[in-house]
């Protein structure tokens, strides 16, 4: 009989859609929003955790510039609560999936730049990255034989605040849009993070650490570009800018694309290229949007 999945974080962007998927695929799901399980309680953990079980965290606190004025809090969720189900995984014997980042990376290299594999040095260079990268030791310190798996840019593409979310919107006006183009990395779409995931949980798959994302390499502004030719907008309202033009109090890396080779050799199955799934992320979106349309139509008093 297959493991119960605990997800945390479950009200998140990622833990919804991995619910989602994990029960239309017919499994048992524990899904736990934040106010049903505190990750930085360890109690709240102990509580909802049993033999057998495999938890997927998804809970973190992703604000990547409000960390850095906040990174007290910030290590208290990522590393302390990472650090927490890690323990409760290895006291109860249950298996763990834990998600991470490409932030733990710097993007800095000695000669030519090329995607960080799993065992590259890790480098993080604004405060989120060091809180994540500290979850990752907790993790594997705590329970050994724990996954951990980064994950790059990943977006819904639906009503929410993601990138390509926010893209497919300003499309939909006829504004120009200043993207930067300096900012280079692995986008990944959200289903096909959750699906990796739910592959990795069933344990088959060797390494501690992996990297689940989409394969091929974007800058934010061809991602941007590709969202507007996605949904049927000019690519051309794009514009390329360097992010000395966009100041954040955060720093980003300006190169973290991910590898997926050894991920993929140690049994792991490789995600499609990231210009396929976004226009499968944008036509699921559609496809809603439509269909809800023509439900509420379908609602509407007849005439009489
Ligand atoms: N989104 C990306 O581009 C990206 C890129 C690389 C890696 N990741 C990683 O992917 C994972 C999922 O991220 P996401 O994009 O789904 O982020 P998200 O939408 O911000 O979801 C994070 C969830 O964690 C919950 N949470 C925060 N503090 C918690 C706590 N103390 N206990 C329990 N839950 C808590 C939040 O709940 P509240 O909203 O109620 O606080 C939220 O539901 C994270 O590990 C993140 O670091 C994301």
């Amino acid at each position: 009989m297959s493991q119960r999945i605990v997800v945390t974080g479950a009200g998140g962007m990622l833990g919804r859609v991995l619910t989602d998927q994990a029960r239309r695929a017919g499994r048992q799901v524990l899904a736990l929003t934040s106010s049903e399980c505190d990750i930085t309680d360890l109690e709240s953990v102990r509580r909802h955790v049993v033999t057998g079980d495999v938890v997927i965290n998804c809970a973190a606190y992703t604000q990547v510039d409000a960390a850095e004025a906040d990174e007290d809090r910030a290590y208290e969720v990522n590393a302390v609560g990472a650090g927490n189900i890690a323990q409760v995984c290895a006291q109860t014997g249950a298996d763990l999936v834990h998600v991470s980042t490409d932030y733990v990376f710097d993007g800095v290299f000695d000669g030519d730049r090329r995607p960080y594999e799993i065992d590259d040095d890790t480098k993080p260079i604004n405060a989120y990255g060091r809180t994540k990268l500290a979850g990752e030791q907790a993790v594997l310190a705590a329970k050994p034989d724990a996954h951990v798996v980064r994950t790059a840019w990943v977006y819904k593409g639906g009503d929410g605040t993601d990138f390509v979310a926010t893209m497919r919107r300003l499309a939909a006006g006829d504004k120009a849009i200043d993207v930067v183009d300096d900012q280079i990395g692995s986008p990944t779409y959200v289903d096909d993070l959750a699906t990796a995931l739910l592959e990795i949980a069933d344990g088959r798959i060797g390494a501690p650490v992996l990297h689940a994302v989409n394969s091929g390499v974007a800058s934010r502004f061809e991602l941007a570009q590709a969202t507007f030719a996605a949904v049927g907008a000019d690519p051309e309202r794009v514009r390329p800018v360097g992010s000395d033009r966009h100041p954040r109090p955060a720093t980003r890396p300006n190169y973290t694309v991910l590898a997926q080779e050894r991920s993929v050799a140690a049994g792991m199955t490789g995600l499609r290229d990231w210009r396929d799934a976004l226009v499968a992320a944008i036509s699921a979106y559609e496809g809603k949007t439509t269909a809800a349309g023509k439900g509420a139509a379908g609602q509407l008093p007849s005439t009489p």
